[in-house]
């Protein structure tokens, strides 16, 4: 009996040394919770099993897209040539940092002092793209600045929205933390009212692992207890999901922003059905920006091919951005055999380049200066023949 035990322990010790657990062991420490009992535990929890995905997931822009205002993370913002921008009613804004804050300073003429100041507490935004927003809180208010950072050009500039003369703060609505946090509880988080009060100590940042797999605690506790059980337990599978199940967890954010409806978005799980939560945009033009899911519909190869999801393109834990040669090859593995009838003016292998081009967001614009309109440009996903 004694042997046997001891024995066990010798297996159990040589197979956890062969694979690829770290020795590290991180406490399961609390860093926000649902009000429906649900902890949120972060993903150093997950290192000592998935480290290669958690490292992975690093890099993305769903861990990237938003997080805390802190002194390591203001200074790519202060490289710019020009920490100011002027708008058309001759007020400059200005951005600085005084004892680890970051500030936004409007100043009219001659610029001496300051005659509205705010701190900038949360950024909003990866800058793998676009670049970055931001919020300010007051009391238990939450607002979006006036000022946002444009990477492409590394420039200050009026946030996309906002009129061109001074506006103190735009309230932030659930719906912009629904995309862009893991988590946040407003303060009537049970009713589809918005409303811009938060509690401000429970808001997770970044789109972590729990956004996307749910409940993750007891799963963490029983393969601590079982090192050996090679089954993934007490968590959900996308496996066992259905297509449209696989889908409506990537839609909750990426079929446009919707109407919340009798529940906050911020209580569906993977595997609920999105329409008990969200009236997602069905009309005809679905816009580039934030409704993937909307285009990919409209297309041939969704409508035609059996089981098609964003997974038969996209890893969900890499950052896959320019990976032509692995986009293309999803499009050759159905598309095998050269499929043109008419001569092409350049060479065929980037299918995605003609047949998913960047099209501009009607919805999203950006002022580069006080004079000029940017468009936004985004691939558009109704895979689909283009004729310019
Ligand atoms: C003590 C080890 C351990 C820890 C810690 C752990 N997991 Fe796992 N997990 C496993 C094992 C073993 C499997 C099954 C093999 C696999 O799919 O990698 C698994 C599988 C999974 C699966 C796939 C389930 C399926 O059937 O599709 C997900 C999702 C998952 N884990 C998420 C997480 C997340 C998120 C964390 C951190 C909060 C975490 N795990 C922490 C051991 C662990
Ligand atoms: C319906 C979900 C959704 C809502 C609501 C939403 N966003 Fe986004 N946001 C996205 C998606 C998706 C992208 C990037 C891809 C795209 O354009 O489709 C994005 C991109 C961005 C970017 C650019 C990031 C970069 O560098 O590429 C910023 C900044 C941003 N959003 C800020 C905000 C702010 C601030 C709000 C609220 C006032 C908001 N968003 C509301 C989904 C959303
Ligand atoms: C944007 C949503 C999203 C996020 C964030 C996310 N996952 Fe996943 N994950 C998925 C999807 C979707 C699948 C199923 C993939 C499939 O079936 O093609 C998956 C599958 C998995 C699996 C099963 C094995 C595999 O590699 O496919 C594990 C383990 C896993 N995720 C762990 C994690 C961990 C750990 C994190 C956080 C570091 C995380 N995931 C973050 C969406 C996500
Ligand atoms: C909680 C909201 C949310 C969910 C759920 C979500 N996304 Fe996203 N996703 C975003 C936001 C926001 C961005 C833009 C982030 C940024 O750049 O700041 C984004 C960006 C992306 C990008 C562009 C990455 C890049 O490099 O710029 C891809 C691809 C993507 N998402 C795919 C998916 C897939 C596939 C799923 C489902 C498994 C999914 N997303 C689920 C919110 C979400
Ligand atoms: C899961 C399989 C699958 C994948 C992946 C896929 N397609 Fe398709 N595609 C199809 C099917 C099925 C059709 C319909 C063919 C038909 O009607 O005979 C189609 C149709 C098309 C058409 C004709 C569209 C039209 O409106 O007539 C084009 C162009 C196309 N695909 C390009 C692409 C490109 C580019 C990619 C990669 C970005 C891609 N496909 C990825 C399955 C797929
Ligand atoms: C047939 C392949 C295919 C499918 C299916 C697919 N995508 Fe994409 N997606 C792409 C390609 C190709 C790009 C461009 C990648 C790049 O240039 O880095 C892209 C880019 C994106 C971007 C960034 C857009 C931008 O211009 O910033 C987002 C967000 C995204 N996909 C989300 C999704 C979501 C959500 C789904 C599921 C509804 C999905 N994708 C399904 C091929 C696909
Ligand atoms: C230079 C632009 C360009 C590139 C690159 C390109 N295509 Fe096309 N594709 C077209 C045009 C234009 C048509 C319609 C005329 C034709 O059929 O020749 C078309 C037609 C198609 C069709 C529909 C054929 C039919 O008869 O319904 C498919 C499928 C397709 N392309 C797939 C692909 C795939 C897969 C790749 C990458 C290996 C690719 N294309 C690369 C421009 C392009």
């Amino acid at each position: 009996m004694r042997l046997a035990f001891f024995y066990g322990l010798l297996i159990t010790a040589s197979l956890t040394a062969c694979n690829s657990y770290t020795s590290e062991y991180i406490p399961i420490e609390k860093i926000g919770m649902h009000p429906n009992g649900t902890v949120f535990t972060g993903m150093q929890s997950c290192n000592q099993c998935h480290l290669d995905i958690v490292t992975a997931h690093k890099q993305t822009a769903h861990w990237l897209t938003s997080s805390k205002i802190n002194s390591a993370t203001v200074i790519p913002f202060l490289n710019s040539d020009k920490n100011y921008f002027d708008l058309k009613d001759q007020t400059r804004l200005s951005f600085s940092i005084k004892n680890d804050t970051l500030f936004q300073e409007a100043y009219r003429r001659p610029y001496k002092s300051p005659f509205f100041t705010k701190s900038i507490d949360i950024n909003i935004g990866s800058g793998t793209k676009i670049g970055n927003s931001f919020l300010s809180w007051e009391e238990n208010s939450l607002f979006q600045l006036q000022g946002s950072y444009y990477k492409p050009n590394s420039k200050w500039i009026n946030s996309p929205g906002y009129p061109s003369f001074f506006q103190p703060k735009r309230p932030i609505f659930p719906r912009c933390l629904e995309c862009h946090t893991t988590f946040s509880q407003s303060e009537n988080w049970q009713s589809a009212i918005p409303t811009n009060r938060y509690n401000k100590e429970n808001i997770v940042f970044g789109i972590d692992c729990q956004r996307c797999h749910g409940p993750v605690v007891d799963h963490v506790k029983h393969h601590r207890k079982n090192p050996i059980d090679s089954v993934g337990r007490k968590i959900l599978s996308y496996k066992n999901f259905t297509q449209q199940q696989r889908i409506d967890m990537c839609a909750l954010c990426h079929s446009g922003v919707g109407k919340n409806i009798n529940q906050a978005a911020f209580s569906f799980t993977p595997g609920d059905a999105l329409k008990n939560y969200l009236a997602t945009q069905t009309n005809n033009e679905p816009d580039v920006h934030s409704n993937q899911v909307g285009l990919l519909k409209m297309s041939q190869c969704f409508i035609k091919s059996e089981g098609m999801d964003c997974m038969t393109c996209h890893d969900p834990h890499s950052n896959e951005r320019n990976n032509v040669i692995k986009f293309n090859s999803r499009c050759i593995e159905c598309h095998p055999s050269q499929q043109h009838t008419s001569l092409l003016p350049e060479n065929t292998w980037d299918c995605v380049k003609c047949h998913m081009p960047m099209k501009a967001s009607k919805i999203m614009k950006i002022e580069i200066n006080s004079d000029s309109i940017s468009q936004v440009l985004v691939r558009t996903h109704k895979i689909a023949i283009y004729k310019e």
